[in-house]
């Protein structure tokens, strides 16, 4: 079976072709146009600007990955692409699916109203997808030898959850930020601290430089006995000491930097690690753009040594962890829903049922 996936739930506009046979998804082709330099002139998203971006990016990015799943030189001349890509979607592809949520309601809607109307034109069965769960999923990609029951943890620049599956169709979710999300904490205080936006790849860096902290911030809720998430309060934190230290030099940044980072990863690992030993799982799958951090791994490492655990931690490849459509294909292509296009439309809060 192969789908046209498509994803628009935030900055980046993505479609793939992916396919799967036996129990192995392979991507055939996967396209990610970014907004996010728009991005950084404003040190974080502009809803109205980012699905503006989404409406001039969609139909090209889908052209081209249709016409790259078939190694399909593009020619420049818009109708004879177009022309091809029509013809490629008609004979070679099974099925569409699409974010319905959660997400920014004007980008939602540019993937959905475009993938409806594909579904119509092309009378392809339509699978809506939780963008949250296609995180989880992306491991998928590269491995089908995962084993469940497994506990997944998301850690985006939008979403913090912590989520145990019993199959590919049976989760319960166990908890979740109260407020801000890992990611999203990271680009505060790198807005703070005048860092380059996402702020993430920039607190992993400078953070190694620091080979004997002297400062350290609160891990919130690490001695909370439950699956929340809290980290409005290390912004908080970070805040008011930025406030006191004015004009602060480099290395007071990078010292910065290594505590929340430190902060962050702490409970993002003790209360995994709490969830595996309460569910006896012998999995964690990591999603998101938080999971591509090193040290995040690391201390997974460490603390499943020091308790003496026998689970696995995975982290989708690089380009499937921060918003894609391979991941929505993954998820659709296993878990295998469609619905009627006209019962299909864009939820922004879309959570888990
Ligand atoms: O998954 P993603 O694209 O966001 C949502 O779908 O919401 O992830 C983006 C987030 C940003 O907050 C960014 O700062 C963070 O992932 N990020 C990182 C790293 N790379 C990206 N955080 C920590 N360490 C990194 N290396
Ligand atoms: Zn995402």
């Amino acid at each position: 079976m192969k789908i046209l996936a498509i994803e628009t739930s935030c900055d980046e506009t993505g479609a793939a072709v992916v396919e799967k046979t036996g129990n192995s998804i392979q991507v055939v082709s996967n396209i990610t146009a970014t907004s996010i330099a728009l991005h950084a002139a404003t040190g974080g998203i502009i809803p109205e600007n980012a699905a503006r971006e989404q409406v001039k990016m969609i139909l090209p990015v889908i052209v081209s990955t249709l016409l790259e799943s078939e190694k399909t030189e593009q020619t420049g001349n818009a109708g004879k692409d177009f022309e091809e890509a029509n013809k490629i979607l008609k004979e070679k592809i099974d099925a569409i699916a699409v974010t319905h949520g959660p997400g920014l309601i004007g980008s939602l809607l540019v993937g959905v109203e475009t993938a409806k109307t594909l579904s119509f034109i092309f009378n392809k069965p339509l699978i809506p997808v939780n963008h949250l769960l296609a995180h989880i999923f992306a491991n998928f990609i590269s491995s089908d030898k995962i084993e469940f029951p497994l506990i997944g943890l998301i850690v985006s620049g939008g979403h913090t959850d912590l989520l145990f599956f019993n199959s590919l169709n049976e989760y319960r979710w166990l908890g979740g930020t109260r407020d801000d999300a890992a990611g999203e904490a990271l680009d505060k205080i790198g807005r703070l601290l005048n860092l380059s936006y996402p702020a993430g790849p920039e607190i992993e860096q400078r953070a190694k430089k620091i080979a004997k902290p002297k400062l350290s911030f609160t891990s919130p809720m690490i001695y909370d006995e439950g699956f929340d998430f809290s980290f409005s309060g290390l912004k908080a934190e970070v805040m008011r000491f930025v406030q006191k230290n004015n004009s602060l030099n480099e290395n007071q940044k990078n010292e910065i930097c290594f505590a929340v980072q430190k902060a962050v990863i702490d409970v993002l690992v003790k209360k995994t690690l709490s969830a595996v030993e309460k569910y006896k799982v012998r999995t964690v799958l990591l999603g998101g753009g938080v999971s591509t951090n090193q040290k995040l791994h690391k201390e997974f490492e460490g603390k499943i040594k020091e308790l003496d655990l026998n689970v696995h931690v995975l982290s989708p490849k690089k380009q499937y962890t921060t918003d894609n459509a391979a991941m929505i294909g993954a998820h659709a292509l296993l878990v295998n829903k469609p619905v009627d296009w006209r019962k299909i439309h864009a939820i922004p809060d879309l959570y888990f049922e």
